[in-house]
């Protein structure tokens, strides 16, 4: 059998969980930061700072001669959105991509955040694709497939009229930011990549409101929707264990979120 993934050893993990938990650390102290007149360069530099406060390197600074510390995607930006100078206004929803390596070893996280008061739209969106980077961990262990994976993020979109992107996926994750295997967000039952214990990866799927393609802008960095309708990712560092998944850059602020989405579906499960 072909080997395209390498578990990673214990003392790898080790090195990991310190990086992710640096990226969750910075997660949940940039929330309180993201509010209508602050602008994605400040918001940039508080999440480096703590990185490197907590003893991290910021990974993506240098990264294929990117500057940032963190991608900020705004409304109809996808992913890869370069911090900047304009002041957010009140409504803006945005992605904030953290990558901090630990001797060596990288996590990976992001999450959307509402600047002043969201529009109905713009929370459902960044709601179900959070719900979709659920179902998608939760058919993490050993046994199953990355199509069980990207099948299962793809239904909830399509369940809920959104599409997803096609051009970005979740990728292998350790000694490098990106490595194998990529993790589509669409996928078939049973094929593609199948799971084993100490394989880590990204789980990190964008939805748009409108249509599924994208466009790269002039500064060949910032991705945006090509209809610019508004587009939402979260993603989350996983580990395959022996009898499923752990999330490596979980939040303790996201146990309310998951519960209740997770007894919500259990009762709908139940019903049918
Ligand atoms: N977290 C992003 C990803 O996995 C990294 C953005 S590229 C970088 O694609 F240059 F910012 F690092
Ligand atoms: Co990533």
């Amino acid at each position: 059998m072909l080997m395209v993934t390498h578990s990673k050893t214990p003392e790898m993990l080790e090195r990991m969980r310190v990086a992710s938990t640096i990226v969750s650390g910075v997660l949940e102290m940039i929330g309180a930061h993201v509010k209508p007149g602050v602008t994605t360069a400040r918001l940039d530099k508080l999440c480096h700072d703590y990185i490197v406060d907590h003893g991290g390197v910021p990974a993506c600074v240098g990264y294929h001669g990117y500057q940032h510390a963190t991608c900020t995607s705004v409304n109809h930006v996808v992913c890869h959105g370069v911090p900047g100078d304009k002041p957010l206004k009140d409504g803006d929803f945005l992605n904030i991509d953290v990558v901090a390596a630990y001797q060596g070893m990288h996590g990976d996280s992001s999450a959307m955040f509402f600047a002043g008061t969201p529009s109905i739209a713009a929370r459902r969106l960044a709601t179900v694709t959070q719900e979709s980077l659920y179902l998608g961990i939760q058919e993490v262990k050993p046994g199953a497939t990355l199509g069980d994976v990207g099948a299962a993020i793809q239904a909830h979109a399509r369940q809920h009229g959104y599409s997803v992107v096609l051009d970005f996926c979740g990728h292998g994750i350790g000694a490098e930011m990106h490595e194998e295997p990529q993790v589509s967000h669409v996928g078939r039952r049973g094929m593609g990549v199948r799971l084993m214990p100490g394989m880590t990866f990204t789980i990190e799927p964008m939805l748009n409101a409108g249509r599924p393609e994208v466009r790269v802008l002039g500064d060949k960095w910032t991705v945006v929707t090509k209809d610019h309708s508004l587009s939402a990712q979260w993603e989350h560092t996983v580990l395959v264990t022996n009898t499923g998944f752990e999330i490596l850059t979980w939040r303790p602020s996201e146990a309310e979120v998951w519960d209740t989405f997770n007894a919500t579906r259990g009762a709908a499960r139940g019903a049918r």
